[in-house]
């Protein structure tokens, strides 16, 4: 496993397709907690697990929204970093890339990326519970509960919950990528939680090489074919300066 911008600059040079793997780590440096810090303030006595999943919202969908709401207006007030901003400025660079995204945020698109395939949906999206579709809300009903605009059922936030699927079309580009890719980037991420962590997977199965972007270990680093141990919003700037 070799270290170092240079060898990973070398990789995504002679790369004929990149796939991009990114988690909350990359969004951290905007000021967005990942996962795995402890959730702060009001919701610290919460787990994700117990406020993102479909149990959670029919308990209590009034929780689960103030919940999200409290996320929406931070991710609202972040702005994209170095990383996002490096990442899309790569992609103008290679011949092709195609971005994955496990981050809710809208922080890659804002940051000019396009074609992001959000694995896990997107916070900012409202989404209606009969009909499944996005939608835009109505005013607030009675219980002040946003409800969809054209059949007035309760909507959701439209991302991923635990124990949900992941979009069949997302998880249908993402699984192409990794299958296609001969150059695969984890940033950010913890390479915890399936099946996005299958991605890398499938990419080394298939021959891919793999680079991590993450200041600590994960379970994929020793697999990895180069690891850049430090913070996305510093090592992307540098492998781009490095091209
Ligand atoms: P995690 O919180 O599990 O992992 C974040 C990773 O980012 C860790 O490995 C950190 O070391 C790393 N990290 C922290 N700061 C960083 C920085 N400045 N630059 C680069 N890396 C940094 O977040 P995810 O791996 O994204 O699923 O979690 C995956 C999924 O687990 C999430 O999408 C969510 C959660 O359950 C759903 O919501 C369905």
């Amino acid at each position: 496993m070799a270290t170092g911008l240079p060898s990973a600059a070398q990789l995504i040079r002679t790369a004929r397709h990149i796939c991009v793997l990114t988690g909350a780590g990359i969004s951290a440096e905007s000021g967005i907690p990942t996962f795995r810090d402890a959730l702060t303030g009001l919701w610290e006595r919460f787990r994700p697990e117990e406020l993102a999943t479909p149990e959670a919202f029919n308990r209590n969908p009034r929780r689960v929204w103030d919940w999200y709401e409290s996320r929406r207006e931070s991710i609202r007030r972040a702005e994209p970093n170095p990383g996002h901003r490096a990442l899309a400025a790569l992609a103008g660079r290679v011949p092709r890339l195609t971005l994955v995204t496990q981050n809710v945020d809208g922080l890659h698109q804002r940051a000019g990326s396009e074609g992001v395939i959000e694995y896990h949906g997107n916070i900012l999206r409202d989404r209606c519970t009969v009909e499944q579709t996005v939608v835009q809300r109505a005013g607030a009903s009675g219980d002040d509960l946003p409800r969809c605009s054209s059949c007035g059922a309760l909507v959701r936030p439209d991302v991923v919950w635990f124990g949900e699927a992941i979009p069949a079309a997302a998880m249908r580009l993402a699984d192409a990528a990794a299958l296609d890719c001969d150059l695969f980037l984890s940033i950010g991420t913890s390479s915890l939680v399936y099946p996005a962590a299958g991605l890398a997977e499938t990419a080394l199965r298939r021959g891919a090489t793999v680079i991590e972007i993450n200041p600590q270990p994960t379970d994929l680093s020793d697999a990895a074919a180069v690891v850049l141990r430090g913070p996305a919003g510093v090592m992307l700037p540098g492998v781009l300066d490095a091209l």
